[in-house]
């Protein structure tokens, strides 16, 4: 039962600053908020992106010092991504297993700086490692192979967990590979390792960016739609959630962000776990070019965008804008 105009304006609860954020519904708060990095070799390196204006890839002393400024700001998860030295890069991605590569030293670093007040998300994905690009290993008819790939995938979970990572957040998109890390996680002595897996991850024009930032996209020959997902689909992301939910995720990825809300509160509505959302390098790219044209004013639009994701449902969202973010609502 409501009333109805006149005696109902919904325009009465909107008069006042004070009354909007009484009635507001989603809050966005920097405890949302997980911060992606890029980690390259060296000390004293800061590498800006040229494709990413504003994003940096940071020697792992810089990246200590971005974890104490994520702890400052009350961001609580930084997830992390290397840029191998192309000299180590090779077709089966061996580096990925190295228990010294520049993952393990980048979590190692953060530990080091900020102890356990932050949470250290890595990527499991062959694609910074591999000479090909691929995410995963090539046999020889050019086919991202699946179960030797899941393999891999398994020792390099092992080889973060071991280094300190507290998920592991597989993006990688081969069949079975939730089931497959989640009982080595359990059988190798880390129980409370979580798994965030890219459950529903498409093949997408919004990676560009990131393949720059990781040194992956000159490598990269022809694309990966045999192991991401098409765009149009729907009703096969929620088969991948469900899934990787089976397997024991502990939480489930939709990515990119903005163009795939829709999933998002698919995904919300038809599971109630924790659903994470990545506003991907290109979206990024597109807010801070639309900023730099006079399209929008740039504050605006990163805290409306983000306030989006949970309004969509997410229980927190990957974006590079993390730290700017959190500097505006602190
Ligand atoms: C690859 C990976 C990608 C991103 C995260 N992990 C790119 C890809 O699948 O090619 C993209 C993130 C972004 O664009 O910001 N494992």
């Amino acid at each position: 039962m409501t009333a109805s105009y006149p005696a109902l304006r919904l325009r009465r609860t909107r008069a006042s600053s004070w009354s909007r954020a009484l009635h507001r519904e989603t809050l966005l708060t920097p405890a949302d908020l997980i911060w992606p990095l890029f980690v390259t070799e060296g000390r004293g390196i800061e590498e800006p992106i040229a494709s990413l204006p504003g994003v940096s890839r940071w020697s792992c002393d810089g990246i200590a010092a971005r974890a104490r400024e994520a702890v400052a700001l009350g961001i609580p998860v930084l997830a992390l991504f290397p840029n191998t030295p192309h000299g180590l890069r090779s077709d089966t991605g061996g580096e990925a297993l190295n228990p010294d590569n520049l993952m393990c030293q980048a979590i190692r670093t953060i530990r080091d700086a900020v102890g356990d007040s932050i949470g250290v998300l890595t990527d499991v994905a062959l694609d910074p490692y591999t000479s090909h690009g691929q995410d995963g290993l090539v046999d020889a008819a050019g086919y991202v192979s699946n179960d030797d790939t899941v393999a891999v995938l398994v020792g390099q979970s092992l080889n973060q967990a071991a280094a300190g990572a507290d998920i592991v957040a597989p993006s990688d998109m081969m069949d079975g590979r939730v089931g497959a890390i989640r009982a080595a996680l359990e059988r190798e002595g880390y129980p409370n390792v979580q798994i965030m897996s890219y459950a529903a991850k498409y093949a997408s024009a919004f990676y560009g960016p990131f393949r720059d930032a990781v040194g992956s996209r000159g490598l990269l020959k022809g694309d990966k739609k045999t192991y991401q997902m098409d765009s149009g689909n729907a009703e096969e992301a929620l088969r991948e959630v469900a899934l990787d939910l089976a397997e024991g995720a502990d939480s489930v990825m939709v990515k990119p962000g903005l163009p795939y809300l829709d999933i998002v509160r698919r995904v919300k509505e038809r599971f109630d776990v924790p659903v994470f959302a990545y506003q991907v390098s290109g979206e990024y790219a597109m807010i801070e070019a639309a900023a730099a044209a006079g399209a929008g004013d740039r504050d605006a639009l990163v805290l409306e965008t983000l306030l989006a994701f949970k309004r969509a449902g997410c229980s927190g969202v990957l974006t590079y804008h993390a730290a700017h973010a959190a500097r505006l609502l602190g």
